[in-house]
C-alpha cells in the first residue's frame, strides 16, 4: 500500500483508485489517478480519446497492472492491483467490452447458460442439463434485458443493441456486485440508446455500476455523477450540468 490517505469517504468506498499510474513505453496513459465509488453507486465517466478510460478499466479488472497505486475493492478489503483476472471476476466484478462477443452461432438462451457456466468450457457447457435454479436465473436476466421474447433466437440474427442488452445479461447472470461497460451505446439508435439508459438505471437498483460513454445525451439521461478524465486523470466530478459548464471540460473535451 502506498500512502493512502484514509477518510470516512475511502474507507467506506465500494471502489477506491488511489494514484494509479500506468505507462505504455514511455507514455503516461493513467497518471496519479484517484477516485471513489460508494457502494451502490452508478457513475459516468467521460473524456476525450486516448484520456486512459478503457485502461483505467483494464487496470480495476487486472488485465493491465498499474505502475504505482492501488486499487481498493469492498472498503479496501481487496487490492486489486495483487490479484489477477479471475480472481478480481470471482470477487464480483464483470466487465462489458465495447464490442459484443456473443456466440452468434448460439441462441440467446445458450449463450445465457455458457455465461452461467463459463468455466467449463463451451462443449461441456452446451451438453450439460441447466437445472430449475439456472433456468429461473435465465428468466430473470432475459426479463431484466426485455429479450425474453427472443430466447430461442440465434444470437447472430439480433440487431446490434439486442447484441449488447444480451452481452449485459450474460454479465447479470453471474450475479456481480460492479458492473463495468465500456461504450454501451456506440452504434446504436436513439431509441436503443434510451432504452439502455434505462436499463441500465434498473440494473443499477441492485447493483453498482461504471458506464464509460462519448453519448451525452445518454450520459444524461442517466443521472448520475460524472468523472470526465483528461491525460490519465480526473479532469472534473460532479453533476452533468456541473461539468458540462467547466471551462476545462468544455475545451478538451466537449467543445470539440
Ligand atoms: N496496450 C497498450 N499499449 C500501448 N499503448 C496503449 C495500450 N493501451 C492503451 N494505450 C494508449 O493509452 C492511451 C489511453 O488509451 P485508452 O484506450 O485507455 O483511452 P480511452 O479513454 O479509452 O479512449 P477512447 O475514448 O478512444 O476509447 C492511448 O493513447 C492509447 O493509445
Ligand atoms: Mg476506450
Amino acid at each position: 500500500m502506498t500512502d493512502a490517505t484514509y477518510n470516512s469517504e475511502t474507507t467506506s468506498a465500494l471502489l477506491y483508485l488511489n494514484g494509479i499510474s500506468v505507462s505504455f513505453d514511455g507514455f503516461r496513459a493513467l497518471n496519479e489517478l484517484s477516485f471513489v465509488i460508494e457502494p451502490g453507486e452508478m457513475r459516468a465517466i467521460i473524456g476525450p480519446n486516448g484520456a486512459g478510460k478503457t485502461t483505467m478499466m483494464d487496470v480495476i479488472t487486472g488485465k493491465t497492472r498499474p505502475d504505482t497505486g492501488d486499487v481498493f475493492f469492498e472498503q479496501g478489503k481487496y487490492d486489486l492491483s495483487t490479484l489477477d483476472e479471475t480472481e478480481i471476476a470471482t470477487l464480483g466484478i464483470g466487465r462489458k467490452f465495447q464490442k459484443p462477443t456473443v456466440f452468434e452461432m448460439h441462441t440467446v438462451e445458450d449463450n445465457l447458460q455458457l455465461a452461467l457456466k463459463n468455466d467449463r468450457g463451451v462443449k461441456a457447457t452446451l451438453f450439460w442439463k441447466s437445472s430449475p435454479e439456472q433456468e429461473a436465473r435465465i428468466d430473470e436476466v432475459l426479463e431484466t434485458v426485455r429479450l425474453k421474447a427472443l430466447r430461442h433466437r440465434v444470437a447472430g440474427s439480433l440487431s446490434h443493441g439486442q447484441k449488447q442488452w444480451l452481452e449485459i445479461a450474460m454479465l447479470l447472470a453471474q450475479d456481480p456486485k460492479l458492473l463495468l461497460v465500456d461504450e454501451p451505446v456506440a452504434g446504436m439508435t436513439d431509441v436503443e440508446t434510451m432504452q439502455t439508459a434505462e436499463l441500465l438505471r434498473e440494473i443499477n437498483r441492485t447493483k453498482s455500476v461504471v458506464v464509460v460513454e462519448h453519448d451525452m445525451a445518454f450520459v444524461r439521461e442517466l443521472g448520475v455523477k460524472v468523472t470526465c478524465l483528461h491525460e490519465g486523470s480526473v479532469l472534473a466530478e460532479g453533476s452533468i450540468d456541473q461539468v458540462s459548464a467547466n471551462d476545462r471540460v468544455v475545451e478538451v473535451y466537449l467543445g470539440r
